[in-house]
């Protein structure tokens, strides 16, 4: 199957820190890839330069595969088809939903394209219909992180990244996120979900990759992921008793 994304022997570092030390993976198309890994692992540093938040120090992001868009401006990488879910959601709270809703449509707010996905959007997510006017500060965790979903949706990317969506949230809205996850495949996205939530990732995932210090230590399909030693001791540990 082609790939959407392919990243080669990335590198990022931070001064003397190199917190990516040449990762190779690859999305493919309609599929969802997870890249699992514990604090400081390198997972946000590879999302950061994959979107050109941050300056990498060598190797090829392919989107497509075979077009590289290392070293291009982020704007251009969102416009070419990539959006993104920070961590811990960071939406604008002074801003209303609305507001918020169309930073994700940044420099084509007012283009027919993004009012019909805005539609869409507010459909899906009712709540934010309900709250469009509110800022978003006052909304809940769980409501918040609807409205980072609907932010990267509005662009109608191609590819969707995920960093750590199910950090700090209850249970039930966990549940709730990987179902939501697990739509938007269906609906034809790729997805690449960064998590330490091993257990709940390689239930919606289909191949992953387990990050260590900056470095890939292994892959596979997601079950042979969840069968593997290394899963069970660093991951699964004392809960999968
Ligand atoms: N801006 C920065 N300046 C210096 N070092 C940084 C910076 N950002 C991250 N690092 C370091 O790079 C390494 C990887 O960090 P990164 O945030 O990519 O990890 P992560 O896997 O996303 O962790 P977490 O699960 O805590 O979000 C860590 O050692 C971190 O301390
Ligand atoms: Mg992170």
């Amino acid at each position: 199957m082609k790939s959407v994304l392919k990243v080669r022997d990335l590198q990022v570092s931070y001064g003397l820190v190199q917190a990516v030390r040449g990762v190779d993976f690859q999305v493919r198309e309609n599929e969802i890839c997870a890249v699992l890994g514990v604090n400081g692992a390198g997972k946000s540093s590879i999302i950061k330069a994959v979107l050109g938040l941050i300056r990498s120090q060598a190797g090829t992001v392919q989107f497509p595969e075979g077009t590289d868009i290392r070293g291009m401006p982020p704007h251009r990488i969102n416009r070419a088809g990539i959006a993104w879910l920070p961590q811990g959601g960071q939406i604008f709270s002074t801003l209303t939903v609305h507001e918020n809703l169309l930073m994700g449509a940044f420099g084509r707010e007012k283009t027919k394209e993004t009012l019909e996905r805005m539609d869409g959007i507010l459909e899906r997510f009712p709540i934010l219909q309900e709250r469009s006017t509110q800022v978003a500060g006052s909304l809940s965790g769980g409501e918040q992180q609807q409205l980072a979903f609907g932010r990267a949706l509005i662009s109608d990317p191609k590819l969707l990244i995920l960093d750590e969506p199910s950090l700090g949230l209850a249970p039930r809205i966990v549940q709730r996120t990987f179902q939501l996850v697990s739509d938007l495949r269906s609906e034809g996205l790729s997805i690449l979900l960064v998590e330490q939530n091993a257990r709940e990732a390689l239930k919606v995932a289909d191949y992953a990759y387990l990050l260590e210090v900056g470095q890939v230590a292994g892959e596979g399909t997601a079950s042979e992921i969840e069968s593997s030693e290394e899963v069970q001791r660093v991951y699964l540990g004392a809960e999968a008793v």
